[in-house]
């Protein structure tokens, strides 16, 4: 009789040395996040994705925080759903039985780590920290509002009144620069640092599981085509199909939250 997907999932799974986890907006989508290019990707009359670029901040920087301050805002109000915490315990069967295993991430909400993941590479940056323009210090940041001229802004509300925020209203560093989300925007570079460290956990890797992403995004959706290479086990977490279903070897169909509890609960050393 033929192995089912699950099957096949688990029995790789368990035997694994090496394993990888790319997520994306779709694994907080439980939680109360709304994904980007799903329902709920507008935030006014706004494209998520417009307001994430440096174009949209030197147009407007008090829209941008306006923007961030909500899905900080928005975040503080989310917790980790079940696929947070079956990735966690996972990572920490694996680790603890010595083997490998790397969640690269590229949202930014911090959910993956209040449920207890251990150092993603958070491909994308974080809302909780914010960086200098001018002395270019990164720090955490936890301020919501963001300043107090903020606060009551950001309604999504196509409606709602535009607001311009002036320079002075903006959040400060203690050297006196304008302090930005530490988030790459479109048209940025990734932190060398991120890329290197998410190569290294893809590199030779036995399973890829690739969890709520649409895939269209450059670099994170390049890390399947390149555990396929090597003959890694692809595996695909979505509610719909993506850009890279077609480079799966198993597709499970459905919500995350649903579906990477019963189908994580493998440990290193019991065979399914
Ligand atoms: N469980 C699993 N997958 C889900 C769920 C769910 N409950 N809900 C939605 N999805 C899937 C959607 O079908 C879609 O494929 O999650 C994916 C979300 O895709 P996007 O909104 O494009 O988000 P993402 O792939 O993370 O975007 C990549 O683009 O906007 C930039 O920097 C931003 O990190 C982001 C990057």
């Amino acid at each position: 009789m033929s192995e089912t997907s699950r099957e096949r999932f688990q029995s790789t799974l368990c035997r694994a040395r090496k394993i990888a986890v790319l997520t994306g907006a779709g694994v907080s989508a439980e939680s109360g996040i709304p994904t980007f290019r799903g329902a709920g990707g507008l935030w006014r009359r706004y494209e998520a994705t417009s307001l994430a670029s440096p174009e949209a901040w030197q147009r407007d920087p008090g829209l941008v925080w306006e923007f961030y301050n909500h899905r900080r805002e928005r975040a503080l109000g989310c917790a980790p759903n079940p696929g947070h915490h079956a990735l966690a315990q996972l990572e920490a069967w694996w680790r603890e039985a010595g083997r490998v295993f790397t969640l690269i991430t590229q949202n930014i909400d911090g959910l993956h780590e209040q449920a207890g993941s251990r150092s993603p590479v958070r491909l994308h940056g974080s809302l909780w920290q914010v960086r200098c323009l001018s002395c270019e210090s990164v720090t955490e940041n936890r301020d919501v509002p963001i300043t107090p001229a903020f606060a009551g802004s950001g309604s999504p509300d196509p409606e709602a009144p535009a607001r311009r925020f002036t320079a002075a209203e903006l959040p400060r560093c203690r050297c006196g620069g304008v302090l930005r989300p530490h988030v790459v925007w479109f048209g940025e570079a990734l932190q060398e640092s991120d890329l290197a460290a998410a190569a290294a956990g893809v590199e030779g890797c036995d399973l890829l599981l690739v969890v709520g992403t649409s895939a269209v995004v450059y670099p994170a959706a390049g890390f399947v085509p390149m555990a396929k290479r090597h003959g890694a086990l692809i595996a695909e977490v979505n509610v719909e199909p993506s850009a890279i279903s077609g480079l799966c070897d198993v597709v499970f169909t459905g919500g995350s939250g649903a579906i990477l509890p019963s189908l994580l609960d493998v440990t290193p050393a019991r065979a399914p």
